[in-house]
């Protein structure tokens, strides 16, 4: 027939302890994908390390060429969230680098797919593990014709679902290596439940090629159509809020709670995003009556939105006044948008646009693929707004308002923008940096690497090339999603790098005017970090180095924050020590060599960071604590208070920080008690002055011990002024050169991975396909 190569569809899964791939080819005319090579391999907790060696393996083996592929086909879940996102990491950065579709299947489709073509034929239950005494169950009926579904995904309890257990022929799934005995009764023949054997419980390369096959008949996916499926839209089926976020809607359902989760956050000028909670109920009722005329919604209205599970709100604030808000439900895969309003000061600002982006981003979560409204007639400015937002008109409700006016219907898909990163803005580093090379990069600037950050909160691209040069250092903050829980929530941090990734990674390669065939390498933060952070920014960019076939390097994120001042000092030179001071970390190293880095000392106990965060949230000022401390220490006085100044004369190079955390805090409540009006920037300006005190000596020595002649700085709470001045000083004094790098070079930020990993190229240390993040990882052994 026809002379041209086959395309083929990979498809893998890993939402269970089994990784299992799929390979087939397309048929375009019949849409049926016929089965090439499929393989199953149990890797408990080991997906990451497993999945990519295999799919290799299976290529070789197969002799497939990597440019053979058109399409990449992921299992969704449900299954163990860290699972279903190493599939979806990978998958993500597969698509997009070989510019690609990227279908999703359902893990509980693929089980039953996988039955029906042994042959059984009846009613098929699957119950997968869902952890916790929980289960995802789903019924299938097994025609001859094909599988067809017969519930949506669920979360349930064990013991529940097993109470009421519906009538079934078959089950299968992963929960039953825990609960087995929930279903049959003791083993005994008394039921007449088969249990399918121990090879049908998870899914198959087989199932997966099937039921994404189905997709394709019942044209829900076309493998060629990349613009629809691109590979940024697609998410994990998740079923449920991140318990953070569960366990706070349960708490806002109570009437009258008195929680008060963001506190005050006061950046003033700045607008702040933060979920609708019980205090801002009078707020918005009152803004509503301002907007909404005689369709304003009463404070029980409003009230009644709380807490529901099925609902998104977020809510915009300029210091302490409430200038926006937005919310919907999810029904059905749906989110329907029930307000969206601005305050008349604060049009025109993106503020509404934000706003639906993040109920978006929720609404993702929950499950909703689709996105509709309705809008006045009259209103062209709103249905202006809509439709750059990529929603068109979809029908008209005559006479839907109470005054007799139309409404327009207006529907579009999720996301909601073709790059969308959970509905976060993207920041720009060059620009804060002033280390912008604006031209575009020149043919002859070997290599070009892309390059990778998603340790903790932020998710980060950075485009460096062959002379040291950022054509792109790009970020996204996900702080909005984490403040209100006074710190970051691994698990948001994970889903919003999953949503985010490919977007940010997009956005640098714009931004660089280059494209992933031009990549010579991709690199990415392996660790220290949150390992489900770091995981999917690992899966991510090995996956898209091994599809171009380009090495891949892996960066440890303490020796990025060292680099980070090769950006305000390209020609810095070791030795040279540097202070390491963020949330997680507090230490002096000594640079003998780019590569090389003794630890002269560290914390024994707490963070800088995480003191200034919890002095902060016991002074009710909100997270990040840094920014506001020293904003507020301002006003203050350092010398008010006498905390002490731990192991400023220990005769070494280590710290401690949890005891003056702990004499702050006890001064705090101490003062509360007697009730004295407890002047807050005394407090903070004490607070700040002790750590300097310490910080800045310690550093003496250290440069006094090792001769450097250099001095810099790294990580978050370097962005302190204060300190800043305080090591001015002591380094005019000690006739040491001294290198503060921008406050967005300070922070976690991609630019400092990619410096890393330029050196990293040019002396060959690349990561296998084996490679894995890592919590841990000691900045003095070589990697
Ligand atoms: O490096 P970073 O962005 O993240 C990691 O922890 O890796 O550091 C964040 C930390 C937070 O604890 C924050 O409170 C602190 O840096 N921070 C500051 C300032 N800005 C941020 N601490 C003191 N003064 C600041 N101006
Ligand atoms: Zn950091």
């Amino acid at each position: 027939m026809s002379q041209s190569k086959p395309s083929y569809a990979l498809a893998f899964d890993t939402a269970n302890e089994t990784v299992a791939i799929g390979i087939g080819v397309l048929n375009q005319e019949t849409r049926t994908i016929t089965e090439v090579a499929t393989q199953e391999v149990y890797a408990r907790r080991q997906s990451n390390t497993t999945l990519l060696p295999q799919i290799e393996a299976l290529f070789n083996r197969c002799e497939i060429k990597r440019e053979q592929v058109s399409c990449v086909i992921c299992g969704r879940g449900p299954g163990s969230f860290t699972g279903v996102r190493i599939a979806m990491a990978t998958a993500k950065g597969l698509a997009s680098a070989w510019e690609v579709a990227l279908g999703g299947v359902s893990s509980l489709d693929a089980v039953a797919w996988n039955a029906w073509s042994a042959g059984k034929r009846g009613r098929l239950t699957v119950v997968a593990d869902a952890m916790r005494h929980e289960i995802y169950p789903a019924q299938f009926d097994l025609l001859d014709s094909g599988v067809l579904r017969l519930d949506p995904d669920t979360v349930i309890k064990v013991e529940a679902y097993a109470e009421s257990f519906p009538k079934t022929d078959f089950i299968a799934g992963d929960a039953l290596e825990k609960y087995l005995n929930h279903f049959v009764d003791d083993g005994s023949v008394s039921t007449r439940v088969c249990v399918l054997e121990k090879d049908f419980w998870a899914p198959t390369g087989k199932g997966l090629l099937l039921a994404a096959q189905a997709k394709w008949q019942d044209k829900s996916f076309n493998p060629f159509d990349k613009e629809v499926h691109n590979p940024g839209v697609l998410l994990p089926v998740y079923t449920r809020l991140s318990d953070a976020e569960e366990n706070e809607r349960i708490r806002l359902a109570k009437e009258n709670t008195d929680v008060k989760t963001a506190q005050n956050i006061k950046r003033t000028g700045e607008i702040t995003y933060r979920p609708f909670e019980e205090s801002q109920v009078n707020a918005i009722v009152q803004l509503e009556a301002l907007q909404m005329g005689s369709s304003a919604w009463s404070p029980l209205a409003v009230r009644d939105e709380l807490g529901r599970k099925n609902r998104s709100w977020w809510t915009a604030f300029e210091g302490e006044s409430l200038v926006g808000y937005a919310g919907g439900f999810i029904a059905d895969g749906n989110l329907q948008i029930l307000k969206v309003a601005t305050a008349p000061t604060h049009h025109r600002q993106g503020i509404a646009r934000r706003l639906v982006q993040y109920v978006a981003s929720d609404a993702r979560d929950l499950g909703a693929s689709s996105v509709s409204l309705e809008v006045r007639a009259s209103n062209e400015g709103a249905q202006a707004f809509y439709r750059a937002l990529s929603l068109q008109p979809n029908g008209v409700r005559p006479r839907y308002y109470s005054d007799g006016e139309d409404a327009i219907v207006m529907v579009g898909p999720l996301p909601l923008a073709k790059k969308d990163v959970a509905g976060m803005s993207l920041q720009d580093n060059r620009t804060r940096n002033s280390n912008e090379n604006q031209t575009g990069l020149a043919p002859e600037s070997k290599p070009q690497i892309l390059a990778l950050e998603t340790s903790c909160d932020e998710t980060a691209a950075a485009l460096i090339d062959g002379k040291g040069v950022l054509h792109a250092d790009i970020l996204a903050s996900q702080i909005d999603f984490h403040a209100r829980f006074g710190g970051v929530v691994p698990e948001i941090a994970s889903r919003k790098h999953i949503e985010a990734i490919c977007g940010v990674a997009e956005a640098a390669l714009e931004q660089a005017k280059t494209s992933w065939k031009e990549l010579d390498a991709i690199a990415s933060t392996y660790a220290p970090g949150l390992v489900g952070a770091l995981v999917v920014g690992v899966a991510f960019s090995k996956a898209a180095a091994w599809a171009l076939d380009i090495p891949y390097i892996q960066v440890n994120h303490l020796e990025g924050h060292i680099y980070a001042n090769k950006i305000p000092t390209p020609d810095l030179k070791p030795p040279l020590v540097v202070s390491l001071v963020s949330g997680g970390h507090t230490m002096l190293v000594e640079v003998r060599d780019w590569g090389d880095y003794h630890i002269l000392g560290q914390t024994l106990d707490d963070a800088v960071g995480e003191a200034f965060d919890k002095v902060a949230k016991a002074l009710g000022l909100g997270y990040p604590g840094g920014p506001v401390i020293s904003k507020e220490a301002t006003r203050g006085n350092p010398k008010a208070i006498d905390f002490p100044r731990a192991m400023l004369h220990s005769g070494d190079l280590r710290f401690s920080l949890s005891g003056l955390k702990t004499a702050v805090i006890t001064y705090i409540e101490k003062e509360r008690q007697a009730g004295n009006d407890s002047s807050i920037p005394d407090i903070a300006a004490s607070f700040q002055q002790a750590v300097i005190d310490v910080q800045v000596a310690k550093a003496r020595t250290a440069l006094q011990q090792t001769g450097a002649k250099e001095f810099c700085l790294g990580g978050g709470v370097a962005a302190n002024q204060e300190l800043r001045q305080a090591y001015e000083k002591m380094c005019a004094e000690e006739g040491v050169r001294l290198t503060l790098p921008p406050l967005t070079a300070c922070t976690d930020n991609a630019g400092m991975i990619a410096l890393v990993a330029l050196d990293r190229f040019r002396e060959t240390r690349f990561a296998s396909l084996d490679a894995d993040a890592h919590a841990q990882a000691s900045l003095e052994s070589s990697y």
